[in-house]
Formats: structure tokens, C-alpha cells, sequence
């Protein structure tokens, strides 16, 4: 296999860059060569899968119990190690406990991709690239040869799991995580990503109980890793700091877009691309783009925490606008090839939600949803999924999927839960003072706070599953407050972003405020603020830059509405979250405002919050004025001198 390819002869580059897909499909490695009865299991035995996802980045763990997804959990939120690749003991653990079961009561247990494939493109792209690419295959065989090869034995021995272990490859992990807890019978399946096995990106059908997948893209050829080399390029972490390109994108011009579509990738109509592998170091280094890289765009890389000039600006525009322009001809060849109305969207470049704005605003499909966990997290769920639905032949529909829910995922909270009980001993130990309000009423008081300005961390049920905060563990904020931006960034999250906070915003209410009225419960899409809603700058204020920009206030609710007016919004229905719409719903009563600032609960650098004391700990160390935990309410000004630990400052407040 050759990974330098440069651009194509014109009559070659009509055609497609994916892969057929053979029909048999080939979803499941067996370790066990005896393949179990397909059909349903007797109604009266309950089937318990676990699904897990490893090594790479956000490591994870799902339980589904009869096709109910009843708990998942990212490891980071327990080890306290951001993007935590390691296996996902802790997040096992978790679940297990939820349910109220031990590994003993797991029938299956399903890996969420299949290493033997995975090592096979390893070693394929070193042997191909030989010997540039030594160094980085030396630092990573000894965790294969230690771990990931030895998956079962592996599993065996963190679970204590004796039984069956399954296998699905990376990319159908990703399309059942987004078809079967979609609130759809039959959809097209989208999933963008960087790389599984091989597949980079892939499409199909799921209708009823299957996924059938038509075609992938394959690596080196990644919509995910063009993304990502520009995430390196412009000075920030691979795999986590995508979304600051992305908000980085409203400041800049496409004065690349050219140069990036003329050498680095060839798109075709199909939304498939081919990148010149002259431009990139992935396949044989440690970094993602080389020399030749740096000289087209004339600089070497940002270096990591130095300013932010109008060149990083420009070069996330045009990366941006690229991406979109890709996602879009993806989304109408799917739409085109399969008819369908409804699109389900998965894949680390799923998270991209400018991108899904602009699917879901200018079509071609009627509905479209987006797994809340898009990347490798919600691969443990998909998993999970895939062995009940498509393995063991269990019907589905979509209505029995979403329940009281408006899909299969009950608003993303399957993490852990801590009861008042709980709570109540905790601060016992701790010597905190608090206060214990009554649930009822705790909505009308947290408001009266919020509309005071003040800052509130609200710590409630259960943790979310995937990259947002979403009212179970957020700290919440005055959208209307002109000083709420660079309060919160400054004084709790400890950063100076050029990114504006989200929203959270009573559902019935969306359209009043933003150029959207559907369900977003996610935060996975960005519309524009509304018009009537902005305010105009003047000359002066647009000659400012970067950050000074966002500061002025460009809307009624300037704490969410970033230097283009957008948002990304979260929708809130009462049946999803009833303590958090009560809320939102109290300070629209207040204020006449049904939106309010959501950000995660936790400071920069840091997982967000899982356990009451992470959260206390939180609310110790910066300056959030009100801590909201359960029924539980700690005033900061009644707390008494904390003294925290030398290796925290060290690691996270002085960053
Ligand atoms: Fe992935």
C-alpha cells in the first residue's frame, strides 16, 4: 500500500474514494468458534451486554440490559486524567454498580474495534514507510504487544469476566451508537471520523433492527485527521482541541480554502477526498504535518499557549469551511443514494456542530440526529447495541426505543447518581457549611441567584455520558449579563477564551431566541442568534481583535453569542430534565429570559466533575459564588480557609 498520492489524472478523480463494502460485511470476530442461537432470548431471561471502548482516546464502558442502554460512563471522569486512553476499569465498575450486578451476570462483553485489523494497518503503514517511521513505531509496540493484542485475556483479567467476547469493527460501532438509540424505524447513517481499523468514514441504512453499510473511505484519507492535522498545525492538542479550532473559525477569513482544496486534498462530488500524503507526517512520525506542510503555509506550527495571531484565525476558517463544504456533499450523497429522510450522525467529526448546523438548515434531510457521544465514548455504547440487535437478531422499533424520551440515549445522563444521603455525609466530613433546601422550591431560589449574577456550580442525578455538560453536572450563568463572559473564563475556568458559553434554553423557547425551532438536547448544533435579538457595533468596535471582540456585547445575550452571532445551543423539554427546565423555567418567570449560560462543571485541563467531593472541590478552588449539590446549598462567603493540595495548583491553576 502506498499512502503518497498526489493529484489525480482528471478522468480518475470523477470517480468515488470509498470502498465498496462487501455485503457479508464480516461485523463480528468470534473468539469462541461456536456462534451463539440467533433469535430472541426467552422473555424471561434478561441479557446483559457490556460494551467497552479502549485505547485510543476516551476510554468508556456501556451496559445495555435487553437492547436498554441502562448506564455508561467515560473513564477520564474517575481517573481524573483528561481523554484517559487506559482501560476503562473504574467506568466498569461504575456501571456494574448502577445496575446492581457484578461480571458474574454479564452475558457478553463486546470490544468496540478490532485490534488484529488495527495492528495490521500499523504495521502496513510502517513497513510502508520504512525507516521514517521507527521512532513512533518503537514507542508504540509495547502496549501492544502488552495489552491490546491480548484483548480477551485482557478483559478476562480487568472485568473478571470469564464468558464471551466479541469484537465489531470501529466504524459500525459508530453507525449503531448512531441508528438504534435514534428515535427513527429507518434512516441513512452517516459516521466521519479519523480512523478506526481502516475505515475513515463510512455510509448506509439502518432500518428496523440492521445497519447495512455501502461504502468507507479509508486511511490515510480522513475528513477526521485533516482536521486534526490543522488542530496541531494551529498549536493546540490532537483529539481534544478540534472544538477550539472551531471557535476559533468566526474570527478568521477563508484566505486558505484555496490552497488547502488545490494541494492537500483533492474532495469529489460524493463528499469522498483523497489528502496528499506529502503534506502529512501521521503515517511515519509523531506529529501530524511536516515541513512541506510548513512551508505552503508559510510558518511552522503555533507553539502551544504562545498568542493567537490572525494567521491561526484564518487558517480554522478555511479548514472549517472545507470541512463543511465536505460534510455537506457526504450528507447529499447519502441522502441521494438511499432516499431516506432521516440522517443519523456519529464519528468524532460529528461533534463539529457548525457543520451539523448547516445539514440540518439547508438539508437534504428532513430530521436529522446526532449520537450526544459521536466520538470514540460512544463506540462502547454502539457496540454494546450492535451484539443485541444485529448479532443476536432482537427487533426494534423506534417507539419502544424512546419511551418517555425523544430517543434511546434518556437525555444522555447514564453515568452516576449520589442521593441527598449521600451528599448530606459527604459534607459532614468535609466541615462544609450548607444549607438544605426543599426540592420544590430550589428552582425559585437557584433562579433568584442566577438573576443576581452570581455564578452557580448544579451538581444533579446522573452525570452525562459524551463531551457536554448538560445540566447534571454545569456550572450556570446570566446569559443576559454583559459581564458573565470574562467572569466565569477568568475567575472559574481559569482560561481567556476566544469562545463564548453555551446555552441552555427551555425547548418552546428556542425560536424566539435563535434561527432554529427543533430539538437540539445535545448541544450539538449551532444556529444564529436572532436577528431582532443582536446588537450592531460600532466602526470602532470592529476594528477590534480576537478576544476584545468577543467582549463586546453583540446581543441581549451576550454570554452566548459568539463574534458571528451563533450558538451552540441546548434544547430543554421538562420530560427529559424536569429539575433543570423547572429552572430555566423560574428565571424566565424572574426575568422574562428562558436562557441561561451552561458550562461544564470543571477548570481547565481538568475532567468535568463526577463525584460530590469533585465538585466541592471545584467550588473550593475558584471563585463560584453558590454550590448546588442535590438539595444542598453552600453559600462560598459562609465557607471556611481551604487550603488546597501542592500537586493540584501545580497542575491545573498554575496552566
Ligand atoms: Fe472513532
Amino acid at each position: 500500500m502506498s499512502c503518497t498520492l498526489g493529484k489525480l489524472p482528471l478522468a480518475e478523480s470523477r470517480r468515488s474514494c470509498y470502498s465498496g463494502i462487501s455485503p457479508a460485511w464480516g461485523f463480528f470476530t468470534e473468539t469462541s468458534p461456536a456462534p451463539p442461537p440467533r433469535g430472541v432470548p426467552s422473555a424471561a431471561c434478561q441479557m446483559w451486554i457490556l460494551g467497552i471502548s479502549a485505547y485510543y482516546h476516551d476510554s468508556a464502558a456501556c451496559l445495555v440490559r435487553d437492547g436498554e442502554i441502562v448506564a455508561a460512563a467515560q473513564e477520564e471522569r474517575f481517573s481524573r486524567k483528561k481523554h484517559d486512553h487506559r482501560f476503562p476499569s473504574h467506568a466498569v465498575q461504575s456501571c456494574l454498580r448502577h445496575a446492581g450486578i457484578g461480571p458474574r451476570d454479564l452475558d457478553l462483553v463486546v470490544f468496540y474495534d478490532k485490534p488484529l485489523q488495527k495492528f495490521e494497518r500499523l504495521l502496513e503503514t510502517y513497513i510502508d514507510y520504512a525507516p521514517a517511521g521507527f521512532r513512533s513505531y518503537l514507542q508504540a509496540m509495547p502496549l501492544w504487544l502488552r495489552e491490546k493484542l491480548w484483548m480477551r485475556e485482557h478483559i478476562a483479567e480487568q472485568c473478571g469476566f470469564q464468558g464471551k467476547v466479541l469484537f465489531t469493527e470501529h466504524h459500525e460501532s459508530h453507525a449503531a451508537s448512531a441508528f438504534f438509540p435514534s428515535p427513527f424505524d429507518s434512516a441513512a447513517v452517516l459516521t466521519i471520523d479519523g480512523v478506526g481499523e481502516w475505515a475513515t468514514s463510512s455510509y448506509g441504512w439502518g432500518r428496523g433492527n440492521q445497519i447495512h453499510l455501502l461504502a468507507e473511505m479509508r486511511f490515510p484519507h480522513s475528513l477526521g485527521l485533516l482536521y486534526s492535522a490543522f488542530t496541531y498545525y494551529t498549536g493546540f492538542k490532537v483529539n481534544s482541541g478540534e472544538y477550539k479550532v472551531m471557535g476559533l473559525a468566526p474570527y478568521g477569513q477563508p484566505r486558505y480554502t484555496g490552497k488547502i482544496l488545490d494541494e492537500l486534498v483533492e474532495v469529489r462530488e460524493d463528499g469522498s477526498l483523497r489528502l496528499n500524503m506529502r503534506y502529512f507526517r501521521y503515517c511515519q512520525g509523531l506529529t501530524m504535518t511536516n515541513r512541506a506542510f510548513d512551508r505552503l503555509f508559510e510558518g511552522p506550527p503555533r507553539k502551544p499557549e504562545s498568542p493567537l495571531t490572525q494567521r491561526e484565525m484564518d487558517l480554522a476558517r478555511s479548514v472549517q469551511d472545507v470541512t463543511e463544504m465536505v460534510m455537506m456533499r457526504m450528507a447529499r450523497h447519502v441522502h441521494q443514494l438511499t432516499g431516506e429522510a432521516n440522517l443519523c450522525l456519529a464519528g468524532g467529526v460529528a461533534l463539529n456542530c457548525v457543520g451539523n448546523g448547516r445539514i440540518l438548515r439547508e438539508g437534504p434531510f428532513e430530521r436529522v440526529w446526532i449520537q450526544p457521544a459521536a466520538g470514540d465514548a460512544g463506540g462502547a455504547l454502539g457496540a454494546a447495541l450492535s451484539v443485541w440487535y444485529q448479532y443476536l437478531g432482537n427487533e426494534r422499533s423506534a417507539a419502544r426505543v424512546s419511551g418517555i424520551h425523544s430517543d434511546g440515549m434518556r437525555g444522555s445522563f447514564l453515568g452516576p447518581e449520589y442521593s441527598n444521603q449521600e451528599i448530606g455525609e459527604f459534607l459532614e466530613t468535609t466541615g462544609a457549611r450548607y444549607q438544605l433546601a426543599d426540592h420544590r422550591s430550589l428552582p425559585d431560589r437557584v433562579a433568584a441567584l442566577l438573576a443576581q449574577e452570581k455564578v452557580v456550580g448544579w451538581f444533579q442525578g446522573r452525570m452525562e455520558f459524551g463531551p457536554r455538560a448538560l445540566g447534571g453536572r454545569s456550572i450556570l450563568g446570566d446569559a443576559r449579563s454583559v459581564r458573565m463572559q470574562s467572569v466565569m473564563n477568568l475567575k472559574i475556568k481559569f482560561r481567556e477564551s476566544f469562545r463564548p458559553f453555551a446555552p441552555s434554553v427551555m425547548r418552546e423557547r428556542v425560536a424566539d431566541y435563535f434561527e432554529m425551532d427543533c430539538d437540539s438536547p445535545y448541544m450539538l448544533l449551532v444556529a444564529p442568534v436572532r436577528q431582532g435579538l443582536r446588537l450592531t457595533m460600532t466602526a470602532q468596535q470592529q476594528e477590534l481583535f480576537g478576544i476584545d471582540r468577543l467582549n463586546v456585547p453583540r446581543s441581549v445575550v451576550p454570554a452566548i453569542t459568539h463574534v458571528d452571532y451563533s450558538a451552540r445551543v441546548q434544547t430543554v423539554r421538562r420530560e427529559e430534565n424536569p429539575l433543570y427546565y423547572d429552572l430555566l423555567r423560574a428565571f424566565e418567570r424572574l426575568t422574562g429570559c428562558p436562557v441561561l449560560v451552561n458550562t461544564s462543571f470543571n477548570v481547565r485541563g481538568e475532567p468535568i466533575v463526577c463525584t460530590p467531593e469533585n465538585a466541592y472541590l471545584c467550588f473550593m478552588r475558584t471563585e463560584m459564588d453558590y454550590l448546588v449539590l442535590g438539595d444542598y446549598l453552600l453559600d462560598k462567603r459562609e465557607q471556611g480557609e481551604f487550603v488546597d493540595s501542592k500537586a493540584w495548583q501545580e497542575e491545573f491553576q498554575l496552566d
